[in-house]
C-alpha cells in the first residue's frame, strides 16, 4: 500500500516536473530530496532542522558536499572543522542516512538547478492543532503507561520532561522539557521518524513509532514545553538546603522570642543579691 502510494507520488511528481526544464538527474534528485532530506531541510534559505540549502552548491567545495550528503557522520567525526561549525550552530548532527553515490550526484544536480531557477522550495506541511486526546496519549506514550504498538521503549527510561503530571524519568538523555522551542515541530517529528543519535537509532531499530504515536508525542512535547514555566523542576537538591537552613533559623528565632522572660542565672541569683544588698 504505501509502496503504492509512494509510486503514484512518483508519478505525480514526474508529471509535476515535465513542463519545466529540468533534466532527468536533477528530476530524480527532487524525487530523493523529497523522500529524504525534507522532512529537515528546505531548498529556500530557511532553517528547518538543518540549514536552508540555497546556495549551498556554490558555497561548498563540489568533494566536500558530496561527502558530507553520504556520511555526515563521518566527516563530523574526522574533526572537519565546518561539520564541527554546523553542529554548534545546529545542535542536531545530519544522520547518515544512507545515501548511495548515485543519490549525491543527483541531489548535487537537483540542488544546483534549484538555485539557478531561484526556486524557494518552501513546502512546510500545514499541520492541524493538537487534540486534548492526542496530548494525553502522548503523556501516556512518554511515561510508558500506553506501550508503543511495535513494543519500542518508553522515552521515560532514557529521558525525563519536567511537568507535574509525568513521574521523574531518566537522565541518560537530555532532559526534553524545552526541546519543543528549541528543535521546532518539524525538528522533533523528523527526530522521532528517524532519530539521528545512534542509541536512540538502536533502541527503537525494528520497533519504530507509528505516524500517530509521532504526532501524539509531538503534541505533548509541544504541551510540556508551553506549561513548563507552570510546573516544580523535579531536581529539588540545593534549594530544598537552603529551604531547611531557612527554616532552622526561622524556628530559633521564634523559641529566643517566646521564652525571652526566662531565668536566666541560678534560681538563688535573687536571693544572694537581695542578702547582699541589706548588708
Ligand atoms: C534528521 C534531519 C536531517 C536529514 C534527514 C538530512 N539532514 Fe542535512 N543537515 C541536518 C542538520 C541538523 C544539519 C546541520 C548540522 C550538521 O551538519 O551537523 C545538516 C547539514 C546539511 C548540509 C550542510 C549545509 C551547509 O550549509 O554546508 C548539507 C549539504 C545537507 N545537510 C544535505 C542534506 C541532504 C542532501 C539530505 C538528504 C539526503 C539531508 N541533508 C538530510 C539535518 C538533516
Ligand atoms: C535508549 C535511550 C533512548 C530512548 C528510549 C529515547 N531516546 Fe531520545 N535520545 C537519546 C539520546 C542518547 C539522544 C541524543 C542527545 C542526548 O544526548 O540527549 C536523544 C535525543 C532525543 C531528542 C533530541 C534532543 C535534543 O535536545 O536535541 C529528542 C526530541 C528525543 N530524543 C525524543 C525522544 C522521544 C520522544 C522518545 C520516546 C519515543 C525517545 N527520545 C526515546 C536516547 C533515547
Amino acid at each position: 500500500m504505501r509502496l503504492l502510494s509512494l509510486s503514484i507520488g512518483l508519478v505525480m511528481l514526474g508529471l509535476a516536473a515535465a513542463p519545466t526544464r529540468l533534466t532527468a538527474q536533477e528530476s530524480s534528485g527532487e524525487a530523493i530530496f523529497q523522500q529524504k532530506c525534507s522532512a529537515c531541510h528546505l531548498t529556500g534559505s530557511d532553517r528547518l532542522v538543518g540549514p536552508g540549502l540555497a546556495g549551498v552548491t556554490t558555497r561548498r567545495d563540489p568533494a566536500w558536499l558530496k561527502r558530507f550528503i553520504m556520511q555526515p557522520d563521518q566527516v563530523l567525526a574526522s574533526g572537519d572543522s565546518i561539520a564541527n561549525a554546523l553542529l554548534l550552530e545546529y545542535q542536531v548532527p545530519m544522520p547518515n542516512i544512507g545515501t548511495t553515490d548515485a543519490e549525491a550526484e543527483a541531489l548535487i544536480a537537483f540542488l544546483s538547478g534549484a538555485e539557478a531557477a531561484g526556486e524557494s522550495g518552501a513546502q512546510q506541511v500545514a499541520v492541524a492543532p493538537a487534540t486534548e486526546e492526542q496530548i494525553v496519549l502522548g503523556q501516556n506514550l512518554f511515561q510508558g503507561t500506553t506501550r508503543f504498538s511495535n513494543n519500542g521503549p518508553t522515552c521515560n527510561s532514557c529521558h525525563e520532561v519536567t511537568n507535574d503530571a509525568v513521574i521523574g524519568g531518566g537522565i541518560l538523555a537530555r532532559e526534553l522539557t524545552t526541546v519543543f522551542s528549541r528543535l521546532g515541530g518539524p525538528g522533533v517529528r523528523a527526530i522521532l521518524g528517524s532519530p539521528p543519535f545512534p542509541v536512540m537509532q538502536r533502541a527503537y531499530q525494528g520497533t519504530p513509532l507509528t505516524d500517530e504515536e509521532v504526532v501524539a508525542l509531538v503534541a505533548f512535547l509541544e504541551r510540556a514545553d508551553a506549561e513548563q514555566a507552570l510546573h516544580q523542576p523535579r531536581d529539588y537538591g540545593i534549594k530544598l538546603f537552603g529551604a531547611g537552613v531557612v527554616g532552622v533559623l526561622i524556628l530559633l528565632g521564634l523559641y529566643s522570642l517566646l521564652w525571652r522572660g526566662r531565668l536566666r542565672g541560678s534560681v538563688n541569683q535573687a536571693i544572694y543579691d537581695r542578702q547582699i544588698s541589706s548588708t
